[in-house]
């Protein structure tokens, strides 16, 4: 028997779309005007992120996304980014989707993937491993890969409001051009799953090219 809280995919019936790519390419703006736009189409909608999306999971956020570069190492980094992912599944994600909401997600396992596994060397398996044993192994129906010279990128999270959250951003230009060829290789591999957008383009353009994409899976006609 299935208990409350734990997810089961079968019974899914919602939609979940995850926003990856690096640093400053404008995922959380972009998450905003989709919401925006399937909201007007009278979807429900939630947006979340990750690191973070419950309680606890935003609890730790913090000693994630900032301070020392080399504070922790990749493994260490795998196990919690899964343990607040399978919160984040039990508590928020799996039962708006069982409750047919549309699941927005900044981040999910594919910054994993890439991050600690072909950027931060852990063994690829080993992560999937990790994803179907303690996150059901669920995957996002439709990903979208914001693709963006990781050197503009760099230069628009100078700009930011939280300063803080900043341990990623200090990792220098070569280590980000790396987590971009990471996502590329994600995109060549999954390409029904994954859509990349062009994101150097106005915000407004960006947009109409992800409300197409979503709106033929939803089949939603204008
Ligand atoms: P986020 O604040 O979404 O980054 P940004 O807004 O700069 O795109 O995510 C924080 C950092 O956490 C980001 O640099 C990538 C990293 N991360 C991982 O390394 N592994 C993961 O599984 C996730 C979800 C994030």
């Amino acid at each position: 028997m299935i208990s409350n809280n734990n997810f089961n995919a079968s019974m899914k019936k919602g939609l979940f779309i995850s926003f990856e790519g690096g640093e400053g390419v404008g995922k959380s703006t972009q998450i905003n005007l989709l919401k925006q736009f399937l909201v007007k189409k009278k979807n429900k909608v939630i947006s979340t992120r990750e690191p973070g999306g419950t309680k606890e999971g935003e609890y730790i956020r913090k000693f994630l996304v900032s301070g020392d570069k080399n504070a922790w190492d990749a493994y260490s980094e795998a196990l919690i980014f899964n343990a607040l992912r399978r919160e984040h599944i039990n508590k928020l994600i799996g039962p708006a989707i069982r409750n047919g909401e549309i699941v927005l997600c900044d981040r999910y396992v594919d910054s994993t993937i890439v991050y600690q596994g072909l950027v931060g060397q852990i063994n690829r398996k080993k992560l999937l491993n990790l994803h179907e044993t303690y996150c059901y192994n669920l995957y996002p129906d439709l990903t979208l890969f914001l693709d963006l010279n990781p050197m503009v990128g760099l230069e628009r999270t100078k700009n930011r409001n939280n300063k803080n959250e900043n341990r990623f951003e200090k990792l220098g230009l070569d280590y980000h051009q790396k987590i971009l060829d990471g996502f590329n290789f994600l995109y060549n591999k999954f390409p029904k799953r994954i859509i990349k957008i062009d994101a150097s383009q106005t915000k407004d353009v960006i947009s109409d090219n992800i409300n197409y994409h979503v709106s033929e899976l939803l089949n939603i006609n204008d």
